[in-house]
Parts: C-alpha cells; structure tokens; sequence
C-alpha cells in the first residue's frame, strides 16, 4: 500500500504518549515464560513483531492472555524447564530480536525446533548468534547453509564460554545470556561498547545472577549464571514508551517551525537515551520532565520545542549503540541543521531490516537533500533552516523506520511537497498508531 504523505505547514503542539517498548516487550513475554508464575504486562506493544514473539510461545505450550486492544498480556509461565517442543514451525516474521534470543532459548532445550521469518528475516545475519552458541555446544544450523534463518536447533546441553562479540548488538548478547542460563559454568559476553541493557535488568529482577562491569578501554563486561528458576514479577509490568518510537515526534517538533510538544512516559535507559544527547548536541531544546523509575527502567517525559539553531555533528563511537534504531530520523533532522553531519562506526545500519545507509542516501537525495553513503554511515549536508524538501516516492524497502522517517521528513515541506511512501503498511510492525498519534499532534 502506498500512502501519500504531506507537509504540516503550522506548527505541532500537544501531549500524547507512544505505544509501549518494543526490547522490553519482547524480553517479557520470553522471561515471563521461563518464569514460575504469572506475569501481568500492561503497556505491552501491540506491533508484528512483538505478536510474532507471542505466537511462538504459544506455540510452545504456554498460556498467554491478551486483552482486546493487545497493550495487556497476562503469561502462564512454566518455569525455565517448561516449554513443550513445539507443535510447529516457529515464524518470527520480520523480527530479529524473536530470531535471535528465541534461538539462545531454543539452544538449550531438550527438543528440536525450526524457527524462521519472513523475506528480510532469511537475508538477515544469523552467524553472529550461532558462533558463540556453538561455542557453548549448542547444535544450531542453517538449513539452506546461508547463515540465515531458517534455522535448524538441535536441544543440547550447554557450557558456559567467554565470548567477545566483535558488535556491540543487545540481540547477540541476549541470546547468549539467555542461553547462559542453562549453561553449566559462568557465561561471559564483552562487548564493544555496552549495547541495551533490558535483558539484563529483566534477569535481575526475576532473581538471576547477572552482573555487568565496564572495563577501563570503554567495553562492558556481562556476565550470567546457571540459573534454577526464575520468579514472575509480583507487581505489574509497566512497560515505558518506547524511545524510538518518541524519536520521530521529537524529530518532527525539530523540523516544524514552532512546535511545543511534550511525549509522556518515555523509557530513557541510557543505553537507549543517545538521541538526546545527539539532539542537545546539536543545540535541541529538550528537557526531561517528571523523571521517575517503572520497575527497573528510568522514565520520563520528554518536552521539545522547535529549536532555532541546529548545528552539524559528528555522531560515533560508543553512542552508535545507544541510538542505533534512530540513526534515520537523526539523519532527517541533520538536513536542517547548519552544516554537515558525519555519521560513523554505523556499519550495523547495514545489516537492519534494509541497508539503512543506502536506504537512507538514497531517499533523502529523492526528495532533494544532498548526502553520501561512507564506509560506515553517511554524510548528510545540511541546509538550515531554509531547507527545501522536495517530493518523490520513495522505496521503503518494507522497513517501518524509512518509512516513518520519511513521513516526519516530509512535515518538514512546503504547500507543494507531496512524498509517496511505498509499502508504508510496514509501519505496524513496531507502531501501528503512527499516522493517528502524528495526527493528534
Ligand atoms: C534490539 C537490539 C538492536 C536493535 C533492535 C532491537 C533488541 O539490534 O536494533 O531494533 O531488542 O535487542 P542489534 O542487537 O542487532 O543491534
């Protein structure tokens, strides 16, 4: 489906809040699982791929109620001995993280399972699990011997490894922590640079041994045990909005003249927050309000106001990680600032739900902003305040971040800007009330 997106033309006010995490949604209906007890979810988000995630417990025999409008999840945990082989083909769809920490999971039981996806999914590197996996003893192969999903996983009693991921991915680290809970012996991961910590922060919570250390050269240090069980969380899980959905209505609010809006109840774990530190960066007007804990994640509510001078930046090293998902809008906002921004140490971007460097350059010269594809990011040559975009279609290549970012991109135009948006239906995989939230503002 295509959809037609056009400029604002006066300014964005209001509150809304977005829909829930979708890290944090997918790590509960996995831990709550492997739980003893029920675990009572609210916030929970409703997109493909968080659904996709649901569909493969239930698949393995457990009891997951969800609430007519899918943000209430309710899960009849089997403790971390209790799933059944399951009574089928596991399809994550177009999600990476159900791929990649159900197979951690899978690894470690005492059944064989296949677990697949769609399209994207059996392009999209699996290597960088099965590797450490292997490692631990765990009997994981590609069926058509890509490294691609779909992948054939043998149950298989593991031992724990020190393994030193060569990306700082919070997918990677997960499933090799989650499988680490089966694994005789301390399992270490090092990363490069500490990528999302919600797995970890779940694990604790749930009464597993988990520690983190960030070593003196920058790279973090995690570390799980073997672990007998894991207790549901009495208190109800409030899952906090999810930060890179946030991104695009605070990028909006720095793309449209005047705008004031404040998202509430946003999830800003730091090893999430980098797009706040890029934006104040740059010199947004952004402020935390109301700053509080849900469970174990800091939340808050984030107020942005048009800023009038944007300034080019250098966005790398150990912030890649902690904004990795909203690397495209970044790249959006930086056409109005002034001057040039470099994104580098990106190559991850690669290896998304598109190549969202290419993707990226190649979109944002459609509707007529000057940018180029470097080894490791881009360089997107900002025009002010003064910026010009123009219209176009642009290919989404299926992924919902190039489509939103183009949607807000597009607000941004004037009475003749006009942005097709192909396949724009991608957008519910991780924010299905994107255009109706966009409109309340
Ligand atoms: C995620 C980790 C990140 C992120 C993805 C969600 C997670 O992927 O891009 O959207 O929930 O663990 P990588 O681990 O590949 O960096």
């Amino acid at each position: 489906m295509n959809k037609t997106v056009k400029a604002v033309l006066r300014p964005l006010k209001g509150t809304i809040t977005v829909p829930g995490d979708k890290s944090i949604s997918h790590r509960s209906v996995m831990l709550g699982a492997l739980s003893e007890g029920t675990t009572h979810v609210k916030g929970f988000l409703n997109g493909a791929d968080c659904l996709s995630t649901i569909s493969c417990f239930r698949k393995m025999g457990i009891d997951i109620e969800l609430s007519a409008d899918e943000t209430e999840v309710v899960i009849h945990g089997r403790g971390i001995h209790g799933l059944n082989k399951p009574s089928d083909i596991l399809d994550c769809g177009n999600s990476g993280t159900t791929t990649r920490l159900l197979s951690g999971i899978l690894s470690a039981q005492d059944f064989d399972s296949e677990v697949t996806g769609d399209e994207s999914i059996q392009k999209r590197p699996m290597k960088r699990v099965m590797t450490p996996l292997s490692q631990m003893g765990a009997d994981i192969t590609s069926k058509n011997a890509n490294g691609c999903a779909p992948l054939m996983i043998k149950g298989s009693r593991l031992h724990g490894i020190t393994y030193e991921s060569p990306v700082a991915s919070a997918q990677v680290k997960s499933a090799i922590l989650f499988a680490g809970l089966y694994a005789e012996g301390d399992t270490t991961v090092i990363e490069p640079a500490l990528s999302r910590n919600h797995s970890e922060l779940m694990l604790e919570a749930l009464g597993a041994d988990v520690t983190t250390d960030i070593l003196p050269d920058g790279r973090a240090k995690i570390t799980v045990k073997k672990c007998d069980k894991l207790i549901a969380p009495k208190e109800v899980l409030e899952i906090p909005g999810d930060i890179s959905s946030a991104a695009y209505f605070i990028s909006a609010a720095l793309l449209v003249s005047g705008s004031d809006i404040i998202i509430k109840n946003v999830g800003i774990n730091p090893t999430r927050a980098g797009i706040l530190k890029a934006y104040t960066q740059m010199g947004a007007d952004l402020i935390l309000e109301n700053q509080h804990k849900s469970g174990s994640e800091d939340v808050a509510d984030i107020h942005v106001r048009y800023s009038e001078h944007l300034s080019g930046t250098v966005i790398g090293g150990s912030l890649i990680p902690e904004l990795i998902d909203e690397l495209p809008v970044i790249a959006a906002v930086a056409a109005r600032a002034e001057g040039d921004t470099l994104i580098r140490d990106a190559s991850e971007l690669k290896v998304k739900e598109s190549n969202r460097i290419a993707v990226m350059v190649e979109g944002l010269k459609q509707v007529g902003i000057a940018a180029e594809e470097t080894e490791d990011g881009m360089l997107i040559h900002g025009q002010g305040r003064t910026l010009k975009v123009g219209s176009g279609i642009i290919d989404t290549h299926k992924d919902h971040r190039i489509a939103m970012t183009f949607a807000i991109l597009t607000l941004a135009g004037d009475e003749t800007t006009e942005v097709s948006l192909a396949d724009a239906e991608c957008i519910n995989i991780s924010y299905p009330g994107f255009f109706e939230d966009l409109a309340k503002l």
